[in-house]
């Protein structure tokens, strides 16, 4: 394979160069990285359907609500029992149904590759691959069952699966080689095994009971060289399993990526969950899990992106997880994130992080607009969100760039949050504000809704984002003056640019920025007179 790999790359890179300039790519400057779409950096404000409404009927209300949720990228999946339904016989007609409905409303999709894996299973391949054990082995428990799970071993089952995605590869560069209406494919879903901790089939044992390859010892900084028990003692299984799983990939991604490059990304299960820790049943084994990172980065190159599903609710474990995906090789992005009010507040803070290519919130199925014209629960924080952050996408990506933009979120017992500038400092209070000692400060909120994105456009200039807050600023400390407002506007924008709707003044900016439940947009000025 080593050998390989420079044809591959000389492939990709051919391939790239055919599918025209501007092509969707990641980009890494001065360490930070940037999915770049059309030539500009791109946050994605993501949304991803439901498992199985990748389909025409399924998709045909979904496109309209997804565009009241403010969503600008959808992550829609591609099964490949639909698209190969007999070996080699390949049905383009719902990737096509995609790009047309996605197109029409002006969205962008990442596709998401339904192929060996799916949370830790095998349900979306062919039938042909399911009925053949034999030719795509399953993974075995140390009983000799089967599990429903391919193993990572079978040299036939990732030559088919990268074949078929090579094929869809080849597809969406014809159809879509110029309008970069895909911009980002996710390769399976969920990988590992669920059942079982390794393979303990034969020809699983055999490779068990050989030696650590050197490129794993390296990648981990490991000292010590031996069997894989030998060398992870009670991690061996999860180890091996993720060292096999990592090389199935690179064939599979390769396959594809040669065929059109766009980048390409994979979501993990996260090791790190409530409860026991058992790798094979609390989390699928052999997945990208946080210790084996590195391993994964030099095992699978052609995956660009590690992505983290990350669906809790209290900040800690939730950000923890974030840190632990966010590294100088590889961006931090959630592939999947919840849609209550707690994953709506969190966005904020992931949005403001260096280095963040975006979020997305899963399962969104947009029944609650079928009777309304507003989002409802359980997805209305996140809809309030993307409707203010999307529009500002460019100008927070810009503030973010220059270090210039800072998140305050709400938590429980945390509900002022001081944001220091160059000229000024600024407290963002949640809930109502009350005097006593020490000032006036932010009550809370009943729902811990509170959520501000604050970015110094120029020295005395502001863009001030939030929900549920209520935003002072004052200059810095030590600074013998006032601070004048000198405007405070309330807009969006739209296209890039700017667009004021009123001025606020009295009322509405003496006590503080209010910024209300449905969200609002300010831009202000102040002036610091001597
Ligand atoms: C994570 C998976 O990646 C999704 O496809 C879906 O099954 C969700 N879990 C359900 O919570």
């Amino acid at each position: 394979m080593r050998r390989l790999l420079p044809v591959l790359m000389f492939v990709g890179l051919w391939a790239g160069l055919c599918a025209g300039a501007d092509m969707p790519r990641l980009d890494k400057d001065h360490d930070e990285y940037h999915l770049i779409v059309d030539g500009k950096p791109y946050l994605i404000v993501g949304a991803q359907v439901h498992n199985s409404s990748g389909w025409p009927d399924t998709m045909a209300p979904l496109w309209p609500a997804l565009n009241k949720l403010s969503a600008n990228t959808v992550m829609i999946p591609v099964y490949w029992e639909q698209l190969e339904p007999q070996p080699d016989t390949f049905d383009y007609s719902v990737v096509d149904g995609l790009l047309a409905g996605a197109r029409e409303h002006h969205l962008h999709l990442a596709l998401l590759w339904f192929g060996t894996w799916k949370n830790g299973g095998m349900t979306y391949t062919p039938s042909w691959v399911k009925d053949d054990p034999k030719t795509y082995p399953r993974v075995q428990t140390r009983d000799g069952l089967m599990v429903e799970a391919l193993s990572p071993l079978g040299q036939h089952s990732w030559e088919r699966d990268g074949a078929a995605l090579s094929k869809l590869m080849s597809h969406l560069k014809e159809v879509d080689g110029d309008q970069h209406t895909v911009i980002l494919v996710q390769v399976e879903n969920e990988a590992g095994v669920l059942g079982s901790d390794r393979d303990y089939s034969p020809e699983g044992d055999r490779a068990f009971a050989q030696r650590v390859p050197d490129v794993v010892l390296r990648s981990l900084g490991l000292k010590t060289s031996g069997t894989w028990e030998q060398v992870f003692s009670e991690r061996a299984p999860e180890a091996f399993m993720a060292y096999h799983t990592a090389k199935y990939f690179q064939q599979v991604a390769s396959a594809g990526k040669a065929a059109y490059p766009l980048p390409f990304y994979i979501n993990v299960w996260p090791r790190e969950q409530p409860g026991l820790l058992r790798p094979g049943y609390s989390s699928p084994s052999g997945g990208a899990v946080a210790y084996l990172l590195p391993m994964w980065k030099a095992l699978a190159p052609a995956i660009d992106i590690i992505g983290v599903d990350n669906y809790d609710t209290n900040p800690a474990p939730y950000f923890g997880l974030a840190d632990l995906y966010s590294r100088p090789d590889n961006p931090l992005f959630i592939p999947e994130t919840g849609g209550t009010v707690a994953h709506a507040k969190h966005m904020f803070e992931i949005f403001a992080r260096p280095s963040a290519l975006g979020i997305s919130c899963f399962g969104y199925n947009g029944s609650d607009l079928t009777q309304t014209a507003t989002v409802k629960p359980p997805y209305s924080a996140v809809a309030i969100d993307y409707a203010l952050v999307g529009p500002a996408a460019q100008m927070l990506l810009q503030l973010r760039d220059a270090h210039h933009l800072q998140a305050a979120i709400e938590e429980d017992g945390l509900a002022n949050v001081p944001l220091l500038f160059d000229r000024y400092d600024a407290v963002a209070r949640f809930g109502p504000v009350r005097s006593g000692y020490g000032g006036d400060r932010g009550q809370g909120n009943t729902d811990l809704s509170g959520r501000v994105l604050i970015g110094q456009i120029a020295p005395d200039e502001f863009l001030v984002i939030g929900v549920d807050a209520n935003v002072l600023f004052a200059p810095k400390l030590g600074h013998r003056g006032m601070a004048s407002v000198v405007s405070v506007e309330e807009g969006s924008f739209v296209d890039g640019m700017w667009q004021r709707k009123r001025l606020l003044n009295g009322d509405e900016t003496y006590f503080g920025l209010e910024l209300g439940p449905e969200g609002t947009t300010l831009r202000v000025k102040f002036t610091l007179p001597q």
